[in-house]
C-alpha cells in the first residue's frame, strides 16, 4: 500500500469517527462566540482533537493546518482539517453539516474526504481516480446555460462589517440562474458540485480548510475550479472560489466580475 492510499484510508476513518462524535451533538451544542456571528462549540473542538490526534500517531511527522487551531508543522505531507464545516448549522438543529479532511503532499492536494453524517454520504477523491459518493463514481452536471442552473453561495461573517460581502453578486446572479441557495457548509457546497446536484459555486474569503478537500472532489468529477477572478490557485489567502461544472464557467465568471 502507497503512502497515500494509507493516509487516504485513515482520512475516511477519521471522518466518519468525528461524524459519530458529531451527530449527537446536533442542536444541543452549547454555543461561544469567536466574533458577533461566528460559532464554535465544544464538538468542533473535539471532532479537531479526535482526527489530530489519529493523524500524529499514524503519521507524527506529518503536517497539520486545522480550524480551531491545530497547526503544526510538517515534512512532506500537510493535513487540512475543517472538523466540523456549517458549525452555524449544527448549533441551530440544522442537519446540514461536514467534516472536511484533506492531504496534501509536497503543496498538492492528493485526497480528500468530505462526510456528511446525518445522511451517512461520504464524498472522497483522490487525485487522477475520481470523485465517489460512498462507493458511486461522481461526475458533474451537464447544463450548460446559466439560466438553467442551480447555484450555491455563502456569505462571510463580517458581512455586515466588510464591503466585501457577496451580497451584491448574490443579487445579481439571483436574476441570471434558475436560482441560489445558502446551505451553510462549504465544504458541502462544493461535493454537491462535484455529485452534480448543483451546476456551480463560488464564495468569497474562505479559509483553506473549507475548500482544499471538496475542491479536488470537484475536479475528479471533471469540473472546474477557479478564484472568483478566474486565476488559479483558489486555496491562495484569501481563499476565493468559483467552482462549477465547466460548461458554465466562463458564463459564471462573467456574471461575478
Ligand atoms: C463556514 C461554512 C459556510 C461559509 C462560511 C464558512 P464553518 O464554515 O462553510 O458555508 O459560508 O464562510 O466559514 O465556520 O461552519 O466551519
Ligand atoms: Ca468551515
Ligand atoms: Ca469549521
Amino acid at each position: 500500500m502507497t503512502s497515500s492510499n494509507a493516509r487516504f484510508d485513515l482520512a475516511v476513518d477519521l471522518a466518519r469517527r468525528a461524524g459519530d462524535l458529531l451527530r449527537p451533538g446536533l442542536g444541543r451544542a452549547s454555543v461561544e462566540h469567536k466574533s458577533p456571528l461566528e460559532l464554535v462549540t465544544e464538538f468542533d473542538r473535539a471532532s479537531e482533537h479526535l482526527i489530530i490526534e489519529g493523524v500524529a500517531s499514524a503519521f507524527p511527522a506529518d503536517g497539520v493546518l486545522a480550524e480551531e487551531g491545530g497547526a503544526r508543522p510538517g515534512e512532506a505531507w500537510r493535513w487540512i482539517i475543517d472538523p466540523l464545516d456549517g458549525t452555524t448549522n449544527f448549533a441551530h438543529g440544522i442537519p446540514h453539516f461536514a467534516v472536511s479532511i484533506a492531504g496534501e503532499e509536497r503543496g498538492v492536494i492528493e485526497f480528500g474526504v468530505v462526510y456528511d453524517p446525518m445522511r451517512d454520504e461520504l464524498f472522497t477523491a483522490r487525485r487522477g481516480e475520481g470523485a465517489f459518493l460512498n462507493d458511486s463514481r461522481q461526475r458533474v452536471s451537464a447544463t450548460d446555460t446559466l439560466a438553467d442552473s442551480l447555484l450555491v453561495t455563502g456569505f462571510p461573517y463580517d458581512l455586515d462589517r466588510n464591503p466585501e460581502n457577496n451580497l451584491n453578486l448574490y443579487a445579481r446572479l439571483a436574476m441570471q440562474s434558475r436560482g441560489v441557495r445558502r446551505l451553510g457548509s462549504a465544504a458541502l457546497d462544493l461535493a454537491y458540485v462535484a455529485a452534480a446536484r448543483f451546476d456551480g459555486y463560488w464564495e468569497l474569503r474562505l479559509s483553506p480548510w473549507d475548500l482544499a478537500a471538496g475542491l479536488l472532489l470537484v475536479t475528479e468529477a471533471e469540473g472546474v475550479v477557479t478564484r472568483v477572478d478566474g486565476r488559479p490557485d483558489p486555496l491562495r489567502m484569501p481563499a476565493s472560489v468559483a467552482a462549477s461544472n465547466g460548461r458554465i464557467h466562463t458564463a459564471l465568471l462573467e456574471a461575478l466580475r
